[in-house]
């Protein structure tokens, strides 16, 4: 996830850029840069940090005589990591055209090769070098730059809000949208672009959201607008009435609530570039590691909520890979004398990169001689450096303190892997149809979120003045009960415990009141243990405590027993974890408004624990 924004007009350039760029850094904050005209050629000015290290690059240079159009990019790095080189905006051989994106290309390294053979050279590791250097290409076979433009966004693979600008051209700027978000600001001879309508509220209350395959010319007389094929097209133009801060949230009142409704995009962004949609392959690290094969044992290592992550990474590897797991919490595993050798994989998991347990048991599990893979979230950040690999779940910046995306695109990426593992070691994907579904999961989300939403507030009101909770799931849903009572805890302060439901009358069945409600986790997909949740159920109803179930569509049995009830699609078991814990998301954070609580930055807690 990375902001970009544009401008063509007779304003002073930079405000619209900076202030433009400051607004979008919620997006991305690893590197900086601008590409403007000066002296009838374009300029680009770009550093590894924050739009304010740009500012003070820009200070120190001689700007003078800088114009429009421009183009404007904050970058959360996917590709290579965070650099001046790295930074955006990227331009091409002769340094004729610049351009910005945001996203993932799927293709790059096939389009690299292909361009290095042709002479191009390349300057940074970035997948966006690759968009620039194809449009020169196709410009230097004779093509016109809107034509070049035009063929080089059909090659491409994956997700892109791009804009270019080209000192042959410069009286427009050129755009194209797939899969990631760009919005057009416009104004009286003057137009805008941005990725969020933030970096445009300034300037612009007038604009135009492009759709997917849209792709346009933006210059001082406004917009055209095109298909892929370079059809002309009609576009709607919407006014805004969002404030800032709201418009920041994308119109939702809490940074947490938009991040739940980002995980259908979080995981489509984490699928990317990771399934073979011929063959259905996972391939996950674009090399062979022989190590693989021989790993006889996994220690999966995090804390807090990725630590939860985790305990649903251990159902998916021990099914499919046959290897026995541990999940330890990294404050204890630090402490302990853990039994590791070189046939030992150690696989860190933590959203930051930053938690100082995880760090160190890292450095634990290096140190006696074990294989690392973390799987990680901010890209450069001190536990990717210091891994032999590094998964990136692809959420974006989390901003909220509570972990929202980043869980389910972790659990995403353990399921992946275990599935990557599994071919790697029997030499054959044993689970195209379970992959194949995968592709279809943000859609099914998306749809489930939308519909399930209404139901939670409901159930919310009705029992947020509780003062304790119990959560109860069993097998795969068991960390996922764990998650729901982390959350309710952490954002809207109740008491709230998470069980698995056999360990209930081992202890916990005492608490059992009236006043004492209970979330109840029942998936029929689980097989054998629904009916021994819905026996833990009736234990419950005996002994007058209230139930909310979270269950299977059309499970009359958990309707029956429940005072409350909230069903989920049926979805293949490995996706059980991913659509049970939205609910359980929601439900915390709408009990946390409803309890006046300061949602995204609960009371004591930091969104990255640095130190022990
Ligand atoms: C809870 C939460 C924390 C983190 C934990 C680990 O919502 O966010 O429990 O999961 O502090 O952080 P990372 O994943 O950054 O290592």
């Amino acid at each position: 996830m990375c902001g970009i924004v544009g401008y063509i007009g007779d304003r002073p350039l930079w405000p619209v850029l900076l202030e433009g760029l400051r607004r979008l850094e919620y997006r991305g904050y690893d590197s900086a840069g601008v590409v403007y005209f000066r002296k009838n050629d374009i300029e680009i000015t770009k550093v590894k940090g924050r739009v304010y290290d740009l500012e003070e690059r820009l200070y120190r240079k001689d700007t003078s005589g800088v114009g429009a159009p421009g183009l404007g990019h904050t970058r959360w790095a996917t590709h290579g990591e965070p650099s001046d080189e790295n930074a955006h905006p990227h331009f091409d051989c002769s340094k004729g055209l610049a351009l910005v994106h945001n996203g993932i290309i799927e293709n790059y390294y096939q389009l690299k090769e292909r361009l290095l053979k042709k002479g191009h050279t390349f300057v940074s590791a970035t997948d966006t070098e690759v968009i620039v250097h194809l449009i020169e290409d196709y410009y230097k076979e004779g093509f016109s730059l809107w034509e070049a433009f035009l063929k080089a966004i059909n090659e491409l693979q994956g997700a892109f809000a791009i804009a270019l600008i080209s000192n042959k051209e410069p009286d427009k700027i050129l755009v194209a949208r797939y899969q990631s978000p760009l919005v057009i600001g416009l104004g009286e001879k003057e137009s805008f672009l941005a990725s969020d309508i933030p970096a445009l509220l300034p300037f612009t209350k007038r604009v135009v959201f492009l759709q997917d395959k849209e792709c346009a010319i933006l210059s001082k007389e406004g917009l055209k607008l095109f298909d892929f094929e370079g059809n002309s097209k009609d576009y709607t133009e919407t006014t805004i009435h969002w404030d800032l801060s709201q418009a920041e949230k994308g119109g939702f009142p809490h940074f947490m609530l938009k991040e739940i409704f980002e995980q259908p995009q979080a995981i489509q962004n984490t699928l990317l570039g990771r399934i073979s949609l011929e063959t259905f392959e996972i391939d996950l690290l674009q090399k062979e590691i022989d190590w693989l094969k021989e790993i006889v044992k996994i220690y999966v290592v995090a804390c807090g909520t990725s630590y939860h992550a985790g305990l649903v990474g251990k159902f998916f590897l021990e099914r499919f890979t046959q290897i026995p797991v541990e999940v330890e919490l990294a404050s204890e595993f630090r402490y302990r004398e853990p039994l590791l050798h070189e046939r030992c994989l150690f696989l860190g998991i933590s959203q930051s990169g930053e938690t100082a347990d995880t760090l160190a048991s890292l450095r634990l599990a290096k140190e006696k001689g074990a294989k690392v893979i973390s799987i990680c979230n901010v890209l450069g950040s001190s536990i990717a450096r210091e891994s032999e690999i590094v998964l990136y779940t692809q959420a974006g910046p989390e901003i909220s303190v509570a972990s929202t995306k980043a869980f389910t695109t972790q659990v995403l990426m353990l399921l992946l892997l275990a599935l990557y593992i599994q071919k790697i070691k029997k030499g054959l994907n044993q689970y195209p149809e379970l992959i194949e579904k995968l592709l279809h999961l943000p859609v099914i989300l998306q749809e489930f979120l939308d519909k399930s939403y209404p139901r939670v507030k409901e159930i919310s009101k009705k029992w947020y003045q509780a003062k304790d909770f119990l959560y109860l799931g069993r097998n795969i849903l068991y960390p996922i009960a764990l998650e729901g009572a982390l959350k309710l805890k952490e954002i809207a302060y109740i008491h709230a415990e998470g069980y698995a439901a056999g360990e209930m009358k081992h202890g916990p069945i005492a608490l059992i009141e009236e006043s004492f409600p209970t979330i109840i986790l029942a998936a029929k997909e689980t097989g054998l243990v629904y009916e021994k949740t819905l026996s833990n159920a009736e234990e419950i109803k005996t002994r007058r405590g209230p139930l909310i179930g979270i269950t299977t569509q059309g499970s009359e049995e958990v309707k029956r027993l429940c005072e409350d009830y909230l069903e989920v699609p049926q979805v293949p078991y490995e996706f059980l974890p991913i659509f049970y814990v939205v609910p359980l998301q929601l439900i915390a954070y709408e009990m946390a408004v409803l309890r006046g609580c300061d949602v995204d930055r609960p009371r004591n807690l930091a969104k990255s624990v640095t130190v022990e």
